[in-house]
């Protein structure tokens, strides 16, 4: 596994094996990897010959007053977990080296970047679209992994590869989640002792909303409802949004007659943390029909 630090040399790492006849995969992340990250990286391994994981702390996503300067940054850690996978290539690069001074270009994807995540923080998936075309350009993926943790980021960049004819295919990855349901994020190492059990609620409402599915009930209002019942009772949760959207538009639902997928952000503490469920409604049953 080398580490690349500037775009030249990572690309000529990706040329040589392109050139061997290696299909190439990469996995975007912020580093602070946990087995989330992990498992996208295992599954890049797996479907690819040539494997690049980056990590780039992205300062065009954070807005003013979020994490950028305390968001967790150790490298060598995350060399250390990345070893066993059988990484080809690891590109870290600096911001000076990713944003010139005179950078002046955006990638901005209209509609499905709207609401939730990118009403609650403005700006935010303009910085996302602009780092992944940039890692795009540079390592020129035949493949690249997300994660299903953050379904409006992924359906952002789908609809970004799909709108800009980038020949790159896009694989969603499930939730690694904590054993008590609490999904893996590098967030969660800001939560006290006491936040991190109620930052249990987040993936326990979803919970809710599923069996509430899966017992017949339909409306989404009520499955809302209830779901910000069950948060309310934790008093360090400050819910941001719940929604039940389609999955494809992430448009609220008026009835869950189909596949939805049901959103969650809050701050616990002072943590913001997302998750999410794809709620999936039984057949309705052919009796009454
Ligand atoms: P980051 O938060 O580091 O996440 C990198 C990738 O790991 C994302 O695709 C995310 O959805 C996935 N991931 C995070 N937690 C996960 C979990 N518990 N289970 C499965 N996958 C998980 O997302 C970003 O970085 C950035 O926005 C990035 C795309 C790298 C652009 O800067």
């Amino acid at each position: 596994m080398q580490l690349f630090e500037t775009r030249q040399a990572i690309r000529e790492a990706v040329t040589a094996a392109r050139r061997e006849g290696k299909t190439i995969g990469v996995v975007p992340t912020m580093g602070a990897l946990h087995a989330g990250h992990l498992s996208l990286v295992e599954a890049c391994t797996k479907a690819c010959d040539f494997t690049v994981v980056t990590i780039f702390v992205n300062p065009t996503q954070f807005g003013p007053g979020e994490d950028f300067d305390k968001y967790p940054r150790r490298l060598e850690a995350d060399l250390e977990a990345l070893a066993p996978y059988g990484v080809d290539a690891v590109f870290a690069p600096t911001n000076e080296e990713m944003y010139g001074p005179r950078h002046s270009t955006y990638v901005v994807v209209e509609g499905v970047t709207e609401p939730w995540e990118g009403a609650c923080r403005p700006g935010h998936f303009r910085g996302v679209t602009t780092i992944v075309t940039k890692l795009f350009q540079i390592v020129q993926p035949d493949v690249a992994f997300f994660g299903q943790k953050d379904y409006q980021q992924a359906l952002v960049v789908r609809r970004m590869v799909a709108d800009l004819d980038m020949p790159i295919e896009i694989r969603v990855c499930p939730i690694v989640r904590e054993p008590d349901g609490l999904a893996l994020s590098s967030r969660n190492v800001y939560l006290s002792a006491d936040e991190r059990r109620q930052a249990r609620s987040l993936s326990q409402s979803l919970e809710l909303a599923a069996r509430l599915v899966a017992e017949g009930l339909r409306d989404p209002a009520t499955i809302r409802e209830c779901m910000l019942e069950q948060l309310s009772q934790h008093p360090d949760v400050r819910v941001e949004y719940v929604a039940l959207v389609d999955p494809e538009t992430m448009q609220e639902v008026a009835s869950i007659d189909a596949p939805v997928v049901a959103a969650v952000a809050a701050f616990v503490g002072e943590t913001r943390l997302i998750d999410n469920r794809l709620l999936t409604p039984a057949e309705p049953s052919s009796a009454g029909a």
